[in-house]
């Protein structure tokens, strides 16, 4: 069978870990897809090739989004440029030509949402955003997959890798505010505006979502409560140790009385929970389910790699819901027994 054909908006620290991660495990993707993945089109305004491992195995790079949108040859659209726009006339424009998008753009899914799923509903196309949410970690799968027999309660977690590490930092290291998001800017870590990360707002958009998803109402960004970890100083992170805390900035949505409550904010957590020992760029979301009880998901919030990694899960899914391969229904399957090591361990 062909490979399915990829068009690639972005080359920047996801982009360019998706690159990596889609030649780098190639074969394994392909037995779980149930075909080949290859990126026949990118386009990115600048990148810098020599940090970009696997860049030869595309066909053409070039500067023009929209013609990646509009090539015939494309049939999923992955988009890693960020922000509302030219991300969402670009990603309406490859619903529009017929093709399926995954995105990692938290930003353009909590504010425009509900126009691209309606508009992917009309045309018929998948549009996944498993990365758009807590990076590497797969919480929206979780939600919609795993916990699909529970009614939520609620959900909660530290979904902020930027903000997670600033506050690991100033408590570990006594470091200074403007210095480690300088660092996690260098990282990768942090958003192009980086007042989305200290000001909330990349958690509230990533709230928006897991909201959406787990208690299935549209999008409603503006409904989030919103503030940041900005005015936190060294002295309110020691203090807090002293008294048997940690500072954790927490994205919190709930059931009450009057519907779905939606906030993030930093709180004091008791050194002794979980979610208190959360450290660095990770993230950890808790969900509540009435069948499973409380369940934890934990792992690389930010980072080229990590959030590849869910961007490529999302196109498997995506080339898996294309492919009615019999053998790909039993997930084991996946691997032909003449492929499977021979020595059980
Ligand atoms: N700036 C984001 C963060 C990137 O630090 O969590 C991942 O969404």
């Amino acid at each position: 069978m062909t490979p399915v054909k990829i068009g690639l908006l972005g080359l920047g620290t996801v982009g360019g870990g998706t690159v990596t991660v889609l030649t780098r495990n190639a074969a394994e993707i392909a037995r779980r897809a149930g075909r080949g993945i290859r990126i026949v089109h990118a386009a990115a305004r600048e990148y810098d090739p020599a940090a970009i491992a696997g860049l030869d195995q595309i066909d053409h790079i070039g500067q023009d989004a929209f013609a990646v949108v509009d090539d015939p040859e494309v049939a999923i659209v992955i988009e890693l440029i960020g922000g509302y726009s030219p991300a969402r006339e670009l990603v309406l424009r490859a619903i529009a030509n017929g093709k399926h998008v995954v995105t990692a753009n938290k930003a353009l899914i909590a504010m425009h949402g509900n126009e691209i799923f309606a508009a992917a509903q009309e045309r018929g196309v998948m549009v996944a955003f498993e990365a758009a949410v807590a990076g590497g970690v797969p919480i929206i799968k979780a939600l919609r997959e795993g916990l699909a027999g529970n009614h939520i309660e609620w959900v909660a977690g530290i979904i902020n890798g930027t903000g997670n590490f600033i506050l690991t930092e100033m408590r570990d290291k006594g470091r200074d505010f403007a210095d480690v998001l300088a660092e996690a800017q260098a990282l990768g870590y942090a958003e192009a505006d980086p007042t989305f990360d200290v000001e909330g707002i990349d958690a509230a958009h990533k709230l928006t979502i897991l909201a959406a998803i787990a208690f299935g109402i549209p999008l409603q960004f503006d409904k989030t409560f919103t503030e940041g970890i900005s005015r936190i100083e060294a002295q309110d992170v020691a203090f807090a140790e002293e008294l048997g805390y940690r500072i954790k900035h927490l994205g919190i949505a709930r059931r009450v009385s009057a519907g779905i409550e939606m906030r993030v904010h930093p709180t004091l957590i008791p050194h002794r929970r979980l979610i208190a020992n959360v450290d660095g760029v990770m993230n950890a979301v808790l969900v509540k389910g009435d069948a499973v009880g409380p369940t934890l998901y934990y792992g690389a919030g930010a980072g080229s790699l990590p959030t590849a990694s869910a961007v490529v899960a999302d196109v498997v899914d995506v080339v898996r819901a294309l492919t009615t391969d019999p053998n790909n229904r039993v997930p084991h399957l996946a691997f032909q027994p003449s492929e499977l090591a021979d020595t059980p361990v």
